[in-house]
């Protein structure tokens, strides 16, 4: 089937400029036909009413629970939550229940992706059995049956020699390891910041847990020269670290969540466990720090860590509620508003940080609009603000920090593979078969 999206304004990524103009796909070749006025009518055609079309978002740090936590999420909720956050692709990541060790689970979740017919997902695999830490998976078959990469996010491989094996082996591949790093003697089970750890009676994940871990498998990288990917970057000695592995020509990458952009630990004013998640809410200084490491490319992507927990969950107060908070339906209007309108980015910049850059560093397609290129496009709404209503979510989770933020930036139509997985209000604008 053919699609024709009218009435956008394409973003020119090389200049910021804006051009209104038509957009023709094929879904069956996953590929843009043509862009230009006076396009050949497609089987179908979305107006839009000057709306800016963006390449699909793609977020490579997602936690969609399936299997065996669907109470949380599932690969269809999932899917349809990225979609209306503006993604056409989104890698999950392995921590379900059984973890996805093994080529059959990585395949189950290539297959439901394709049944829930949302945003594209691929299957991000585990490090280790299990996420035990203490035996590797079948890198080769895992890779075979559709991983894109390697992770045990949830929990640092605490193990170095482990690690380093890893490492070598996922070089021989041509595969990324995204680490979560924690050293667990030294998070020991805490649950916050230092500073906000002592206000509320917690023990503390300090800075250091994270940067030490960082610092073994930088150096772990260089000698390896595997692709190291950093999970959801969180304090200021991992910035420097990181910064001073590129200069050194290290093959790291990294990922900041849209949390420690816009939220530190003096947020947390109350015991409520929406609060609570994995690396936690930090200190301005390292708020900043991750902040300017972005700004500069130390820090690559913006990645939501989307993860998804039950209200009853939650509610269980900060030593006993589970790690984490949704995102992905909220990220792109968070920081355009929060990091383009006020002017410490430029809107293609952070197109590029949520798209081109994913898309280049997993080897996946995507992050451009040209003809020819996969058919992947956002559209976006810039000028009208909303509040964020997390019962609006199409998400099974509700735990966000964001709740009653005004926002502007809205996705209004997502496109994957040629195929629009998300319109917002379709009666009003109609996607309207030709000939209707
Ligand atoms: O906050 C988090 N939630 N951090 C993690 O590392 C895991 C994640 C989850 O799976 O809920
Ligand atoms: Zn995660």
């Amino acid at each position: 089937m053919k699609l024709r999206i009218d009435g956008g304004q394409l973003l020119d990524l090389t200049d910021g400029s804006l051009t209104r103009t038509s957009v023709l796909l094929d879904d069956e070749k996953n590929v843009i036909v043509a862009i230009g006025d006076h396009l050949p009518k497609g089987d179908a055609t979305v107006t839009l009413n000057g709306e800016v079309l963006l390449p699909g978002f793609i977020d490579v740090h997602v936690h969609l629970r399936d299997p065996g936590f669907t109470d949380k999420e599932t690969i269809a909720t999932g899917s349809a939550a990225a979609a209306r956050g503006g993604f056409s692709q989104i890698a999950c990541m392995p921590n379900t229940k059984p973890p996805i060790d093994a080529p059959e689970l990585v395949r189950y979740v290539r297959d439901q992706s394709e049944k829930s017919k949302g945003t594209a997902v691929w299957p991000i695999a585990c490090i280790t059995r299990g996420q035990k830490g203490e035996e590797l998976t079948d890198f080769a078959a895992l890779k075979g049956a559709g991983a894109i990469a390697f992770s045990d996010d949830g929990k640092g491989v605490q193990n170095g020699g482990l690690m380093k094996r890893a490492l070598q082996l996922a070089k021989q591949l041509d595969m990324p390891i995204a680490i979560h790093a924690e050293d667990e003697t030294l998070s020991k089970g805490g649950t916050l910041n230092e500073g906000a750890a002592l206000r509320h009676g917690q023990a503390s994940i300090p800075a250091s847990a994270e940067a030490a871990m960082i610092a073994r498998d930088l150096l772990l990288a260089e000698e390896t020269g595997a692709h190291l990917h950093v999970c959801h970057v969180s304090v200021e000695p991992a910035v420097a670290l990181i910064r001073f592995a590129k200069a050194r020509g290290v093959k790291v990458t990294a990922e900041v969540a849209p949390h420690h952009l816009l939220l530190t630990d003096e947020a947390i004013t109350s015991g409520d466990a929406v609060w609570k998640v994995n690396p936690p809410l930090r200190s301005e200084r390292d708020r900043r720090a991750c902040l300017e490491g972005f700004l500069d490319g130390t820090l690559d992507m913006i990645a939501t860590d989307h993860a998804p927990h039950t209200a009853s969950e939650k509610a269980m107060g900060f030593e006993k509620a589970p790690f984490g908070m949704v995102g992905i339906e909220t990220v792109f209007p968070l920081l355009f508003t929060h990091l383009v309108v006020p002017g410490l980015l430029s809107l293609t910049e952070l197109v590029k940080r949520m798209s081109t850059v994913p898309a280049i560093t997993f080897g996946l397609s995507g992050g451009v609009i040209r003809v020819g290129g996969p058919a992947d496009i956002t559209a976006v709404n810039l000028s009208t603000e909303r509040i964020i209503e997390s019962t609006e979510f199409l998400s099974k989770g509700r735990n966000t920090p964001f709740d009653g933020w005004h926002v502007s930036g809205w996705p209004s139509l997502t496109v994957c593979g040629g195929r629009v997985v998300y319109q917002e209000n379709p009666v009003q604008k109609g996607v309207a078969r030709e000939g209707e």
